[in-house]
């Protein structure tokens, strides 16, 4: 069974995907689930080793992103919502994410974890995203 329904060019998740994907500190993803694979439309393998903007959309403002990095490189959890392209840029969907610092062997990770946000908790997002550059 699919993660998610098709609605127009929006996958809509399912109340039980629930997508994680890490990045070392600069970004690039080390581990992606299977949720995170099929909503996105990669293959793990396509996946790995690529820098995470690989699934970023044009209609996210540049200063959520600023304020994850910002967040998470203190040390703190970040969370927000965030619109994310499939492969090949033709559909997209939304998540409700949660970010954190993790330290691993001395090194320093990044992971998230994203479930479905609610049909208000979006609307109110593309309502801010459009203010924010
Ligand atoms: C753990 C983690 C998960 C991230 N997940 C996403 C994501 O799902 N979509 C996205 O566009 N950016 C995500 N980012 C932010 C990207 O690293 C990047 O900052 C963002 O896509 C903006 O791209 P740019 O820095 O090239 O402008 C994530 C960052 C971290 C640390």
């Amino acid at each position: 069974m699919s993660i998610y329904s098709v609605n127009g060019t929006e996958r809509v998740l399912s109340e039980y995907a629930f997508l994680v994907s890490e990045t070392d500190e600069k970004g690039v993803i080390v581990f992606a689930n299977d949720d995170f694979c099929e909503a996105a439309g990669y293959t793990t393998q396509e996946l790995i080793g690529k820098p995470h903007n690989i699934v970023r959309h044009p209609d996210m403002p540049k200063a959520a992103f600023k304020d994850l990095w910002e967040t998470v490189k203190r040390g703190e959890t970040w969370t927000g919502f965030v619109k994310n392209n499939v492969k090949g840029g033709r559909e997209f969907y939304w998540v409700y994410a949660t970010v954190y610092p993790v330290l691993r062997d001395g090194k320093h990770y990044y992971m998230s974890c994203r479930k479905k946000p609610t049909a208000d908790e979006v609307a109110s997002s593309i309502a801010l995203y459009k203010t924010l550059v």
